[in-house]
């Protein structure tokens, strides 16, 4: 039920505001103070708990041939209320999430020197139990369209904070963190990222969102943006002479930021607080930022578990391209008559082969990579016109693959790889999906690897931007589910467009190789603005018995890879691993088998950033619950209290735990199951080795 209270108050006190106003969360621990200077310019502060976490901060922007946003400003009305409403995702991690929060919308404007300038602009200001958000509206005005050349928002820190963080990039997140003071960044940036990091794009002390802090007093700060919409990405660049970050908006090629009209709204900038770490793992504030569903019918979208001919490219098994060529023009190049390698992964026999074992074992989809024809002369060449989307290679026999897939209840799911190329992918988009239509695809796996076309572009411009959710409001249009590798973090917008079920952006499974700390900081960072496709379940850690000369090894034990499936939420989850190493372990697979991709509810038991994190989820379709920990290079022991279960039930608990000498680099396939009854008034020890984890399914008896 929504109860809204809106009262507008008409300033009588004119130009400036000292005194200043305040909007204060439903629970009161949230407090954003707004005034505006003696000069007109804006600024806010945010506090939490009685600290002062966000300190006061200027607003504006700068404009291409116009009076800059910075001050000026008379405050012309005031509005504020309070919402408390509930809304119902499509998908999630409950099946209900609470929206609650008073706001205020400041009206401002300034005297206009001339009608080409901006005089009208108001910021919307809201405060949640969970933190603080606030955006600029620019109302419907003489001057109807104007170029940001730079966002000057401050974030004004309220001390020397722990951060997790990856550098600023314009094209990639897909970074691992590191852990330093924020006075540290510039010492760590220089010594670790000067070189990975595009020069154009690079800053010693520049960081990307969704960013994790820590105050010294224990409080747990995300910033971040929502509902990034018609805007490029903001990275955020620290001042370390004050610890304040200031908006940093991915360029368009002409170095400008973003074009605007009106009327128009910003993307959300959002401070998320808590004072417990699963306070932020739990929080939907990102989400609650968005607009609500706007898809009418939403019952084609559903959660998908899949395997995929993929993880044999990833690690150097077999290919995606089907024969050796380079520089060819694809509408010429005849594959009836190359001489194929022979190590094409997506051919026929072994594609059913994958349909045989997916479909056997419960799985949605099965994801085909290389299926279509140009994977030759792709990577890294910037070429417009790599792939078509439609034509398969004479080896994967479209039609009778996606039958034989339906005969045994599963779809194939399909891949466009864009090679980075925007223009191709949106001139033949309509074919693309239209051909997915055809043969019984409803999901896609797209990706935008390389650097972006037309040169001059980044992946996280303005343009850029508007691509991707161009793609997937068609795809809405298509009733087709997309997950895109590539393209820019999430912001909550699967909220209003639950048919993008996942994203890539950040550092996934396929890097082999990562620091065990990543899977516990992941959910407190990029997992904020979305799930994301990290395509879990490497149960082979030894790459090389398998893809000789693949000396990489997964850094994990496989009782970690069975508990990612709950810590690291998605309604899209890969089996990565392949099928004849599943079959070496079924009982251990049983675990991906059961484990739901849909949750009724959630709850975060125990976490932090960079050590580990503990959940109990409860599926959406039956009483089973389910729980999981994973832990960094540290053991750790816990005891965790079956309270979550209903107290008037037994359950059979089937425990997937790290053996006892278990470590994730030099016995990481070593495991125990355990099964045992169990009600709601035990609790279990668990046990996770270095790099390990632990996962639960609790079956209602
Ligand atoms: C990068 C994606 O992240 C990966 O999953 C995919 O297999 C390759 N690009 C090829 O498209
Ligand atoms: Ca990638």
């Amino acid at each position: 039920m929504k109860k809204l209270a809106l009262i507008l108050l008409p300033l009588a006190y004119g130009a400036n505001l000292i005194a200043g106003e305040r909007v204060a969360s439903p629970d009161g621990e949230v407090v954003v103070d707004f005034k505006l200077s003696d000069s007109g310019q804006p600024t806010y502060s945010v506090s939490f708990m009685g600290e002062e976490i966000v300190r006061p901060s200027r607003m504006g922007f700068n404009l291409k041939e116009k009076d800059p946003l910075t001050d000026g400003f008379r405050v012309d009305s005031i509005s504020r209320g309070n919402v408390d409403d509930k809304w119902t995702p499509v998908w999630g991690e409950n099946s209900e999430i609470s929206d609650r929060y008073s706001y205020m919308v400041v009206h401002m404007s300034k005297p206009l020197e001339g009608e080409k300038e901006i005089g009208k602009m108001d910021i919307e200001f809201r405060a949640y139990d969970d933190g603080a958000a606030f955006r600029y509206l620019f109302p419907e005005q003489d001057c109807h369209e104007f170029v940001i050349t730079d966002e000057l928002t401050e974030m004004a820190m309220g001390g020397d904070y722990t951060a997790w963080w990856i550098p600023g990039d314009y094209d990639t997140q897909e970074y691992e963190y590191t852990r330093s003071r924020l006075s540290e960044i510039r010492g760590y940036s220089e010594k670790k990222h000067m070189e990975n990091v595009s020069q154009s794009s690079f800053s010693p002390t520049g960081v990307q969102t969704s960013l994790m802090l820590k105050t010294p007093s224990g409080k747990y700060i995300n910033l971040h943006e929502a509902a990034l919409v018609d805007f490029p990405a903001m990275h955020l660049n620290l001042d370390d002479s004050t610890l304040t970050f200031v908006s940093w908006l991915t360029p368009s090629p002409d170095g400008t930021k973003a074009r605007v009209t009106t009327p128009f709204r910003t993307p959300w900038r959002v401070v998320m607080a808590g004072d417990k770490a699963t306070d932020i793992l739990a929080s939907n504030l990102i989400y609650n930022l968005n607009d609500p569903c706007a898809i009418e019918d939403t019952s084609w979208i559903t959660p998908v578990k899949y395997m995929g001919v993929w993880w044999e490219m990833i690690t150097g098994k077999s290919a995606w391209s089907y024969c050796d060529a380079e520089n060819f023009d694809l509408s010429t190049f005849d594959y009836s008559k190359a001489a194929p390698h022979g190590r094409h992964g997506a051919n026929n026999e072994n594609v059913r082969r994958y349909i045989d074992f997916a479909a056997e074992n419960g799985m949605d989809q099965l994801l085909i990579e290389g299926w279509n024809v140009g994977w030759e002369d792709w990577f890294g060449k910037e070429k417009d016109y790599v792939f078509d989307f439609v034509t398969p290679y004479p080896d994967f026999d479209i039609d009778a693959l996606n039958e034989y897939a339906h005969s045994k209840g599963i779809r194939l799911l399909m891949h466009h790889e864009t090679s980075g190329s925007i223009p191709n992918y949106d001139r033949h988009m309509d074919q693309a999906y239209d051909l997915m239509k055809r043969y019984g695809y409803n999901a896609v796996k797209s990706g935008y690897v390389g650097n972006i076309l037309p040169k001059g572009q980044n992946h996280y411009s303005q343009w850029a931007v508007n691509h991707y959710l161009r793609a997937v409001k068609k795809a809405a249009d298509k009733q087709i589910m997309v997950n895109g590798h590539e393209a820019v973090r999430p912001t909550g917008l699967a909220r209003t467009y639950p048919n993008m079920i996942g994203n890539e952006s950040a550092m996934g499974t396929e890097y082999q190789s990562m620091s065990p700390a990543h899977v516990t900081i992941l959910p407190f960072t990029r997992l904020k603005g979305g799930p994301m496709d990290f395509t879990p379940g490497i149960f082979r850690m030894d790459l090389s018995t398998f893809a000789p000369g693949n000396h990489e090894h997964k850094r994990a034990t496989i009782a970690n890879q069975l508990a990612l499936y709950m810590t690291m939420y998605s309604p899209l989850q890969m089996a990565a691993d392949l099928p004849e190493h599943y079959a070496e372990k079924m009982d251990a697979f049983q675990f991906i088998k059961d484990v739901p991709v849909d949750w009724s509810e959630s709850r975060y038991i125990d976490a932090e950033p960079g050590q580990f994190i503990i959940v109990a989820r409860k599926d959406k379709n039956s009483d089973n619950w389910f729980a999981g920990g994973v832990t960094n290079e540290d053991e750790r022991s816990a005891t965790l209290s079956l309270d979550f279960l209903d107290p008037s039930a037994e359950y059979e608990a089937t425990i997937y735990a790290d053996a006892p000498d278990a470590h994730y680099d030099t016995n990481p396939e070593a495991y125990v199951i355990t099964r045992r009854k169990v009600a709601s008034s035990d609790a279990i020890p668990v046990r996770m080795a270095p790099g390990g984890g632990f996962a639960i399914s609790f079956r209602k008896l």
